[in-house]
């Protein structure tokens, strides 16, 4: 646990914009999320969800408005905050084990310094454990399948303990056991560790019976909330001044039509 730093508003952004050059990829976004919520980002390709995960990481600068994460300006390498990024870039001759690359989560830590303390040995352990991964902590990452990939960048983020999860896609690649699985490991981190989770995805449905709020990014907009307030006809046609049309199954499945993709406007 933290000593300092128990900040209940993890992420705030008033008049938040997002953009690169002189080109907005959206705009106006308020938006708030304590200790402990669940968040699933949606929206279309090339809507500014990496984006977004960029600026909380520090590594750009908002375009315009303000940004606080965990009481404090963004910055790079803030051991608090766990991530899991959408593309890994492993070859298949890559020959580090996985309990090596879940060590490299430890604040602090690099290859080739500080040796493997016994310390760090048993917290990647634990992360492993926690993911469900033990087996695979000697293995190399080059011959990993993508879905046990996924776990072990998710045991990477885990192992600081962070106050704050920001997985990019880590449901891409999964069956839908391991995103049944995945899913409900997230959601444990957060309901025991008070994690707040953001966790980007392009289906909605698998991720409603966890979560406590939804953002939807496309058009340049944001829209964040409760999913029931959110996903709404009503709420999206207000938000995009065009007609979108909210459509729920028997079981609750949620479908969106009606918003375009977005390429952004020039200032
Ligand atoms: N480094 C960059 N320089 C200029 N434009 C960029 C850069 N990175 C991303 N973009 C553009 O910003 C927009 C948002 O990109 P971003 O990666 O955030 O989308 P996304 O919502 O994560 O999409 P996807 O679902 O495809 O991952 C896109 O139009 C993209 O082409
Ligand atoms: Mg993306």
């Amino acid at each position: 646990m933290h000593p300092i730093g128990r900040e209940t508003r993890i992420v705030e952004a008033e008049s938040l914009a997002a953009g690169y050059g002189q080109r907005a990829v959206w705009r106006d976004g308020f938006f708030s999320f304590g200790r402990g919520e669940f968040v699933a980002v949606i929206g279309p390709n090339g809507a500014g969800k990496t984006t977004l995960f960029r600026m909380l990481l520090g590594l750009q600068r908002p375009f315009a408005g303000s940004l606080s994460v965990l009481g404090d300006e963004p910055r790079r390498g803030n051991p608090r905050i766990g991530y899991v990024p959408q593309r890994h870039l492993i070859d298949s001759d890559t020959n580090i084990e996985c309990l090596e690359l879940v060590r490299l989560g430890l604040s602090g830590k690099r290859w080739g310094f500080n040796p493997f303390s016994t310390r760090d040995r048993e917290d990647a352990l634990a992360a492993l454990d926690a993911v469900s991964a033990r087996e695979l902590a000697h293995r190399p990452l080059g011959a990993l399948s993508g879905g046990e990939l996924q776990r072990i960048f998710l045991a990477e983020a885990l192992v600081s303990n962070p106050d704050l999860l920001l997985l990019d896609e880590p449901l891409s690649n999964l069956d839908i056991r391991r995103e049944t699985d995945l899913l409900h490991l997230v959601n444990d981190v957060v309901r025991s560790r008070g994690v707040t989770a953001l966790l980007i995805a392009h289906n909605i449905n698998p991720l409603l019976p966890h979560l406590d709020k939804v953002m939807y990014i496309a058009n340049g907009k944001i829209a964040t909330g409760k999913p029931n307030e959110v996903l709404t006809s009503e709420s999206l046609t207000a938000l995009y001044g065009v007609q979108v049309e909210v459509l729920r199954d028997p079981h609750g499945n949620v479908a969106i039509i009606g918003v375009e993709e977005h390429h952004g406007d020039v200032l």
